[in-house]
């Protein structure tokens, strides 16, 4: 039997960093964002005797995985075991996992591409198991996070939240759909100005971020301030109030990241000009936009419609300066695909 589930990445707009348990992605606070319509990541998932993982990149070209990527996968499984054992249903990943990945995500290029990978790893592991025991989406984003924090945000569509809630237990964090994709479509114009990889990965950064002097106050401001004011943002529909929370915390991971030890530096010099021309354009001629970064210099440019030609056609500009530009909007979450079931006689 197996199982194919299709995700898109989602991009934050509360950043998740740092964790209280890394081993088992268990968030200190949490974190909302947009799942995008593009690009997408499929994932077929089969009972395996032993752990087998094929990734094929936008090209359509067979990706050599390094043994840290294998292991990851790896790990994940054990991780989905855990939980399968906490559901007392044991038998439904009763050895290890074939899984098949094609993504049309270039990858670390900051467009979350394992936050898309894990979440369609999560729906199609739930599709190859869901006759033993079926999953609720909140379970399914428990499966989801075990691979990678952020994935699971990606299962539901619209806007989603990964909730940190507390303790150690492995379902004490789970994602939570805030508004649904047609409640408000907003666009992200990704502009990545470079595609090398970028040297230190999230899961690396994460464990670093409680040796930042900044990272208590930006708990404390994410708990009592932010994250309230982006959900009530979100319900609005209030841009501007988007604006100011999301770049304020954007920055403000940047800072934590700047100040750890070793520090962290994901902006490049061409992202510091993308934002402040973003600003400048904003100022001077009105235009309804924010800009948001991950763990890398890639800069998302999310606006409603209002603003849309206007940043699509600075984006435009970008690409003759060797920068590469995705156009993607508020998209669906992770989805089964097809299951195929053996033919019994
Ligand atoms: C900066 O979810 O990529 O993009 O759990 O180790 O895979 P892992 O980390 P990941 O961390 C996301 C970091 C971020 C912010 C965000 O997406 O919230």
């Amino acid at each position: 039997m197996s199982a194919t589930a299709r995700a898109q990445p989602n991009i934050a707009l509360i950043k998740y960093w740092g964790n209280r348990n890394d081993a088992m992605r268990l968030p200190e606070a949490d974190s909302t964002a947009m799942t995008l319509d593009s690009p997408s990541v499929t994932v077929t998932a089969e009972h395996s005797e032993i752990l087998n993982v094929r990734s094929f990149g936008e090209d359509g070209k067979e990706k050599i995985l390094t043994e840290k990527d294998t292991a990851r996968f790896g790990k994940h499984i054990d991780l989905m075991k855990n939980y399968f054992l906490h559901l007392n249903a044991e038998e439904a990943l009763p050895c290890s996992l074939s899984l098949t990945i094609r993504s049309g995500i270039p990858s670390a290029v900051g467009i979350a591409s394992s936050s898309a990978v894990f979440a369609a790893v999560a729906r199609a592991v739930a599709g190859l198991v869901e006759d033993i025991i079926p999953l609720t989406d909140t379970q399914v984003s428990i499966l989801a996070r075990l691979g990678s924090g952020s994935a699971a945000r990606s299962i539901f569509s619209g806007f989603a939240a990964l909730r940190a809630g507390g303790g150690s237990r492995i379902d004490a964090s789970f994602g939570q759909q805030i508004a649904d994709v047609d409640h408000w479509l907003l666009h992200d114009v990704i502009i990545a100005p470079s595609t090398a990889e970028k040297k230190v990965g999230s899961t690396e950064g994460h464990a670093l971020a409680h040796t930042s002097p900044f990272f208590e106050a930006r708990l404390a401001a994410i708990r009592m301030r932010r994250l309230k004011e982006c959900v009530e943002a979100i319900l609005r529909k209030d841009f501007e109030l988007l604006q100011r929370v999301s770049e304020e915390d954007c920055m403000d991971m940047h800072k934590v990241m700047e100040t750890s030890t070793p520090a962290l530096h994901y902006l490049s010099e061409e992202t510091h000009r993308i934002v402040s021309e973003i600003k400048d354009l904003r100022q001077k001629e009105h235009v309804p936009v924010l800009y948001t970064m991950d763990a890398g210099p890639t800069v998302h440019l999310f606006c409603p419609d209002e603003g849309y030609l206007k940043v699509l056609a600075y984006a435009r500009k970008q690409e003759e300066k060797g920068c590469r530009v995705f156009d993607a909007r508020a998209g669906e979450g992770a989805k089964l695909v097809r299951t195929k079931k053996p033919i019994t006689v």
